[in-house]
Formats: structure tokens, C-alpha cells, sequence
């Protein structure tokens, strides 16, 4: 099993490019699935959780090209529109297959997403919302199946009993080949919601609403191609810059969208972290030895992002002081405590809430990654750490970060990846 390793305490400096946004690529990918004709898509990142969405596409009948950084996909001849437990088993947005076939299709079979280690993450809500588009929801032997009416999926009024992002998404793509008008209320506001509709009305759709909590969609016969770029990545950024924070000494981080950032900036503004904006999608960030204790609470966009708290752990570990960190969106998200406590950082759990006592030495360890965003966090701690840190089970960090050792390599870091 692979490991990345370590050595900290190296200054950062030069620049970091900011590659698309995973999570806004998965669903532009599964968008491809709703038209005939081909779809190019730019700025699409080179990670593990990319290539099984494409390997899904491919398994339902798509063709996927490449050449120079665009991918065009074709799914003109869709076969049969089941997503097979082997694909879905490693990647839980494999659900984001279930709106677009039903509404294509008429009929979509994925296989149940197992559990996941940052919490149970069911997909319910996809399905009432599919029932309440017409479709029938049948479960068997760990499938699931949404089989619409034989007039197609009927627009309706939805109201999402908690906001889900990937359910807002769903239904979305769902609703844009429905007949009639859908009603989303309650919905994901995510800056990768709104790159899906942008998309999506490229490609004809009729969309009102993307990016508040209320989205409308009125129903076409069709769709038909379309070329997109993707946003930038909002999480990778976020993860550089407190990498910065700690370690930066005129570190720019290049191609992020700042508006995607809004409430991380506030929180490493906060902290006293020293930012400058040196271009429109430019951030220059540098550690000045000191860093105040900042609480957070994670929420949905526009709030602190979930997939952006253990990062945050790893900063506040090396505070000056007491911080407190709530995470509000998943029932399971602090399996990187363990391993911070290997690094000598001092965290006490109760329920949600993580208390961090922040200043004392942060040592390096042999570390394990747990899930995407673990594995990030233990990353940003190794290179502040005071000597070598490896971590194990990198495989986490692959689903997600395109390039990292390159990346941190090219602006100082010392970082590889060992047996
Ligand atoms: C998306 O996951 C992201 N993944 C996650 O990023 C991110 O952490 C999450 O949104 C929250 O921002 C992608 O976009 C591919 P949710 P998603 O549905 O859509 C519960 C990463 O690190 N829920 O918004 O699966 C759910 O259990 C990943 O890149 C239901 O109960 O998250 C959770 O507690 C990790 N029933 C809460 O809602 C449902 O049907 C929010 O989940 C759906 C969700």
C-alpha cells in the first residue's frame, strides 16, 4: 500500500495552479448522459473519482475522447441503464447516474451506496424525490430502481426535508426532460449546483434559480450538446491556503474563483492569516508565525464547508490558544482526531463538537488517512509538523487531489510517495 511521506517544516513559496472541481465535474459528467449528442467538457481533473464516473458512463453505453485537457463524451447509445455494484461499491456519486437515466431511459437500476466512513449518507431523498416526479422506487438484492411512468417523469413541487447537494443535483438533471414545470424548494445553493445548471441550460435546459434555495425547472422534449468549463476547485484551494497559513512564505495559489471561498477567507482572516489578491483568481497567502484560535461551525454554502473542517483541524491545531470546531453536516467526520492525537495535538471530542488546545509541539508520526478530506488534513499537518510524517492508505487522497505531491513539490515541499 502506498504512503506519502513527509519531512516538515519547508517554506512554501511559488505558485500552486487549482485544478477543476471534482464535485462539480461528477455531476457535469452525469449530465452527458441526458442528450444524444456529445458533450465537451473542460477542466476536468485527473483524479480517482473521475476516472470511476467515467469508467460508469462507459459501463452505460457512453464513449468518452480526450485530447488536449477536453473530454467529449457521447451517449448517444445508451445500453442498459444500470449502474453496477463493482463501479458504485467505490463511489457513492455513482448515484448522480439515477436522475439522468430515469428521465433518458425511463428507468434507471444503481446499486445502493454502501456505507461510507464519514457517515450512513443515504440517498433517500433522491428517491422521494423521484417518486414525487412520478417515478416507482423498487429495492432488490442491494439495488435500487426508479422506473417512470411510460408518459415520461411529471413535473412537481419538491421540498427537501434537509439540503443535500448531490439530491439537489439529481433531481435537477431529473426535472430538465420532465413534462411540465419542477419546483425544487430547500435546495443545495453549492457553487457546483449552479456549474451543473449553467451546463445544463448550455444544453437547453430551462433553469431558474440555481445557487438560491429555490430552484424551478420547466421541462423540454430534449436536450442537445453543449462545451463547459468547469469551476476550479473551491476545496483544493481552501486546502492550500491553510497549508499557507502555516508554511507559506509568499505562496500563490492561482485559478481559484474567490467567491466560491467566501466564508474560509473570513475564517483565515480572522486567524490573522496574511492574504493578498494578486490577480482576479489569485490568492497569495503566507504564515507570519503567529495564528489566532478561530471557531467554526461547518453549514451548507454559502457557510463553512464540511469538506473543509479537517483542514481547519490541522490549523488551529498549531493556534495560539483554545478553538472549537462543530460539524453539523455528517454524523462521523472526525476520524483525522486520532491521528492529529498521534501528532501530539491535543483534541477533546464530545458528540459534534471537537475542542482543540492549539500551540504545543506538533510532531510528525506515521499517520493513516481515513477518508478524502482525513488524508488532506494530515497532509497540511506533516508539513508544519516538526519532522517526518508518513501517511498511509494515500489512496484517500488520490479521490480527490489532482497532482498534490507535484503540486507542493514544485513550490517547496518535501513530499513523496514510498512504499
Ligand atoms: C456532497 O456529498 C459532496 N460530494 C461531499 O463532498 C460534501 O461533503 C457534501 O456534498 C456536503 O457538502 C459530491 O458533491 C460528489 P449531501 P453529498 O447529500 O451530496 C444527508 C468530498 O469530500 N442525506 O449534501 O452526498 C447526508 O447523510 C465529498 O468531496 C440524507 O440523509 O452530501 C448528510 O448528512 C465528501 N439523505 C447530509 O444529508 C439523502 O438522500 C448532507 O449530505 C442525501 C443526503
Amino acid at each position: 500500500m502506498q504512503k506519502l511521506r513527509i519531512e516538515g517544516g519547508r517554506r512554501l513559496a511559488g505558485r500552486i495552479p487549482i485544478s477543476g472541481a471534482k464535485n462539480a465535474a461528477l455531476p457535469a459528467l452525469a449530465a452527458t448522459l441526458l442528450t444524444e449528442e456529445p458533450v465537451r467538457l473542460e477542466r476536468i481533473p485527473g483524479v480517482v473519482d473521475i476516472r470511476t464516473m467515467i469508467r460508469l458512463l462507459e459501463a452505460l453505453g457512453a464513449s468518452i475522447e480526450e485530447s488536449n485537457g477536453v473530454k467529449t463524451i457521447d451517449a448517444r447509445a445508451l445500453g442498459e441503464p444500470v449502474a453496477p455494484y463493482e463501479v458504485v461499491k467505490t463511489m457513492r456519486a455513482s448515484s448522480l447516474a439515477l436522475g439522468p437515466l430515469a428521465a433518458r431511459c425511463g428507468r434507471a437500476r444503481v446499486s445502493l451506496p454502501g456505507g461510507c466512513a464519514i457517515g450512513a449518507r443515504p440517498i433517500n431523498l433522491h428517491l422521494a424525490g423521484l417518486e414525487v416526479l412520478g417515478a416507482r422506487i423498487e429495492q432488490e438484492a442491494g439495488y435500487v430502481e426508479a422506473i417512470a411512468p411510460s408518459g415520461g417523469l411529471r413535473g412537481a413541487h419538491y421540498v427537501f426535508p434537509r439540503i443535500t447537494v448531490t439530491g439537489t443535483e439529481d433531481l435537477m438533471m431529473a426535472a430538465t426532460l420532465a413534462r411540465g414545470v419542477t419546483v425544487l424548494d430547500n435546495a443545495a445553493r453549492e457553487p457546483e449546483v449552479v456549474d451543473l445548471a449553467e451546463l445544463l441550460t448550455k444544453m437547453g435546459a430551462r433553469i431558474q434559480g440555481a445557487g438560491s434555495s429555490r430552484i424551478e425547472i420547466e421541462g423540454v422534449d430534449r436536450l442537445h450538446g453543449a462545451e463547459h468549463r468547469i469551476i476550479p476547485d473551491r476545496i483544493e484551494a481552501g486546502t492550500y491556503l491553510a497549508a499557507g497559513a502555516l508554511v507559506g512564505d509568499g505562496l500563490e495559489i492561482d485559478g481559484l474563483e474567490p467567491s466560491h471561498l467566501g466564508a474560509v477567507l473570513e475564517k483565515l482572516e480572522q486567524a490573522d492569516v496574511k492574504l493578498e489578491r494578486t490577480g482576479p483568481t489569485t490568492l497569495r497567502v503566507s504564515s507570519n508565525g503567529r495564528l489566532r484560535p478561530v471557531d467554526v461551525t461547518t453549514e451548507e454554502f454559502p457557510g463553512f464547508p464540511t469538506d473543509m473542517q479537517a483542514q481547519w483541524m490541522a490549523l488551529m491545531a498549531f493556534a495560539d490558544g483554545v478553538s472549537h470546531l462543530v460539524e453539523t453536516i455528517f454524523e462521523n467526520r472526525f476520524m483525522h482526531v486520532a491521528e492529529l492525537r498521534r501528532m501530539g495535538v491535543e483534541i477533546e471530542l464530545s458528540g459534534n463538537r471537537a475542542t482543540i488546545r492549539g500551540g504545543r509541539k506538533v510532531g510528525g508520526a506515521a499517520v493513516m488517512a481515513s477518508d478524502l478530506r482525513a488524508s488532506a488534513c494530515l497532509v497540511v499537518a506533516g508539513l508544519a509538523a516538526e519532522g517526518a510524517t508518513t501517511i498511509d492508505r494515500v489512496y484517500h487522497l488520490d479521490r480527490g487531489y489532482e497532482s498534490l505531491e507535484a503540486k507542493l513539490t514544485a513550490v517547496g515541499a518535501s513530499v513523496e510517495r514510498v512504499r
